[in-house]
This record gives structure tokens, C-alpha cells and sequence, in this order.
């Protein structure tokens, strides 16, 4: 992919290279091989964003596993918890297992404030948490992000899985958008 990508009305400029975010996503298949041996977690992989970051870290993740996938859509209610609808849902029993989230990026956290509490009436014995992004300045800290590959400023960003209205999933770098 070029340096400079245009999509739609948009520019965007190359922001976080392939090599570094597989670099990253090694350090954290590895801090999860070592923490979750012996608990045959179940990974949620939430679609579309994360399915580009959960294929790459997957297969670096060696220890007994299961992987679902759901599909959620997050409406902002009056207040300000999101109420979280799920679209391809879970229809695995979860109770008492260690269940892992992966997401492509935590913006307000909104969505996973909503599917966290989803989860929690099925009481699983503990809810982790992988990300491949944070903004943190938008997310302001509501709950623990156990396993993170890059905090970045509060920015859009498309690529390795993330898009901007259906397109720039495909592209194994991740780009910012140019203002202006
Ligand atoms: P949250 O509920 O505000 O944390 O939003 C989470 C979801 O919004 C992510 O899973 C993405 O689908 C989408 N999203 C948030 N920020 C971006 C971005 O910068 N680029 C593309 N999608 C984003």
C-alpha cells in the first residue's frame, strides 16, 4: 500500500508499520501463552475490526484454546453506558471460563462496557481483554485493558482490519487520517 491512501473523501497517511505490530503481537502471544497455560481460554473475537489482529495473534498463541466470534453493534443511549446489541451472538456456554475479548481498537470503550455486562450475567469466572489500539484520551480508563499491542492519540485510524465507512480493511499497516 502506498504512503498516502485516499479513501473516499478522506487521506490518510501511513502510521504503524506491519513489522511493528507484529512485533507487538508476538510480545503478547507470548505474556499469554505463559498467563493462561492450563486454563483453556475461550477467545471472543469481536467482527469485523479484529479479524486481521486475532488471525495473527491466534496462531502465535499455543497453549489449549477455543475461539467464538460475535458480531456487535453499540447504540449510545441517554446516559452514558452503551447498550450493546449483538448481532452474530454467543451460543456457547461460558460459565465458570476464562474468557478473552479481542477487539481491533478501544475508542470510548462503550461497546465493551455494554458486551462485558452481557457476559457477566453468564458468569464466567474471569473477562480479559486484548487490544491492538487504545485511545486512551476517549476511553479514560473504565476498565482494565489486560493485553494491549499501541496507545495512540485520539485519532481515526484504518487498516489491519480497521475500515472508514467499508473500506481500508485490507491493508497490513495501519494509517491515520490527514486533517484538513
Ligand atoms: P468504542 O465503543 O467507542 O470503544 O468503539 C469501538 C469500535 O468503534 C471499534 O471496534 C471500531 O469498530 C470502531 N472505531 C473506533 N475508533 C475507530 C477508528 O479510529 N477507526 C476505525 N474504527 C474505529
Amino acid at each position: 500500500m502506498p504512503d498516502n491512501w485516499k479513501l473516499k473523501d478522506k487521506s490518510f497517511t501511513k502510521f504503524i508499520l506491519n513489522d511493528d505490530i507484529q512485533a507487538k503481537v508476538s510480545e503478547l502471544a507470548d505474556r499469554i501463552n505463559t498467563d493462561l497455560a492450563g486454563k483453556k481460554p475461550l477467545f471472543i473475537v469481536v467482527l469485523n475490526g479484529a479479524f486481521i489482529f486475532a488471525s495473527d495473534l491466534l496462531k502465535k498463541v499455543n497453549i489449549d484454546c477455543e475461539i467464538a466470534f460475535v458480531k456487535l453493534s453499540s447504540y449510545v443511549g441517554t446516559n452514558s453506558s452503551g447498550v450493546v446489541q449483538q448481532i452474530i451472538g454467543l451460543d456457547l456456554n461460558i460459565k465458570g471460563r476464562t474468557i478473552v475479548i479481542i477487539e481491533d481498537i478501544v475508542d470510548s470503550g462503550l461497546t465493551l462496557v455494554g458486551f462485558r455486562e452481557t457476559l457477566s450475567v453468564m458468569e464466567p469466572a474471569e473477562v480479559l481483554i486484548v487490544a491492538c489500539l487504545l485511545k486512551p484520551d476517549a476511553f479514560k480508563n473504565k476498565f482494565p485493558i489486560n493485553y494491549l499491542c499501541f496507545s495512540i492519540p485520539n485519532e481515526f485510524v484504518v487498516g489491519y482490519g480497521l475500515d472508514y465507512d467499508g473500506l481500508g480493511r485490507n491493508s497490513s499497516d495501519i494509517y491515520k487520517i490527514v486533517e484538513g
